[in-house]
């Protein structure tokens, strides 16, 4: 057996990557438009006209990447009684006590959620960032509606930043996880380790 387990084709490693780097681009480039305090980052993007006008067209791309990866991903993703036992256990997960976390399938329950909630936010990104699009739609909706658009979209992209900002520390945090996302593959430690049910399933020990 190779000394490596395989857990990503090339597709979903570069459907990842898209989705990564064009999230932080969109998050900076929004952030820039959020509060003066932040308006430095817009020379990021060529300065505070391009930043404005970038910054929905990299928003719609993320969407687009995004829902590739949601349903290469989803089936994954689905929450089993396991996940819901893998939640109650999370205090133990977080204090290394790992001998009382139960199994865990290719993803644990914290994963799962997190892809859901990711599932939730983008679409209301998307939804609200149309609605507020100037020159195109926004003169289409009255002020009122404008108004709370762009408040559900600031408060949602801080809380999507903030799931990510878990994501990759989650990511760097469990030493071996980054590979999988790079190379493809994992060691059998780490899959024995982190996902056994996945390893039982895929070597029959
Ligand atoms: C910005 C830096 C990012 C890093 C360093 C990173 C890192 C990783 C790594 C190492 C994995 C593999 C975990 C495993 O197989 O157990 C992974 C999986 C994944 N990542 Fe990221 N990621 C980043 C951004 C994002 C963003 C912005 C999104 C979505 C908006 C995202 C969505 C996902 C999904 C859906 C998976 C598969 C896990 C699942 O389906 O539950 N990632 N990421």
């Amino acid at each position: 057996m190779s000394r490596w387990i395989h857990r990503y084709s090339a597709g979903e490693r570069s459907n990842h990557w898209a989705v990564a780097i064009s999230f932080v681009l969109a998050a900076l480039s929004g952030i820039a438009l959020f509060h003066p305090a932040f308006f430095f980052l817009s020379h990021l993007f060529g300065g505070g006209t391009w930043d404005r006008i970038l910054h929905p067209y990299i928003g719609v791309f993320l969407a687009l990447v995004f829902i590739l990866l949601a349903l290469r991903f989803w089936r994954r993703n689905v929450i089993r009684p396991r996940d819901r036992e893998w939640m109650r256990h999370m205090g133990d997960e977080l204090h290394n006590r790992d001998e009382r976390m139960p199994e865990t399938g290719k993803y644990n329950g914290g994963q799962k959620v997190l892809f859901w909630t990711v599932v939730m936010l983008i679409p209301i990104l998307l939804l609200t960032g149309i609605v507020i699009w100037r020159p195109w739609f926004a003169p289409a909706f009255p002020l009122v509606v404008l108004r709370i658009a762009v408040l559900i979209h600031a408060v949602v992209a801080w809380l999507m930043i903030l799931a990510i900002i878990v994501h990759v520390y989650a990511a760097l945090w469990v030493k071996g996880s980054v590979r999988a996302m790079t190379r493809g593959t994992v060691s059998p430690a780490w899959a024995k380790h982190h996902h056994r049910a996945w390893y039982r399933e895929l070597t029959g020990k």
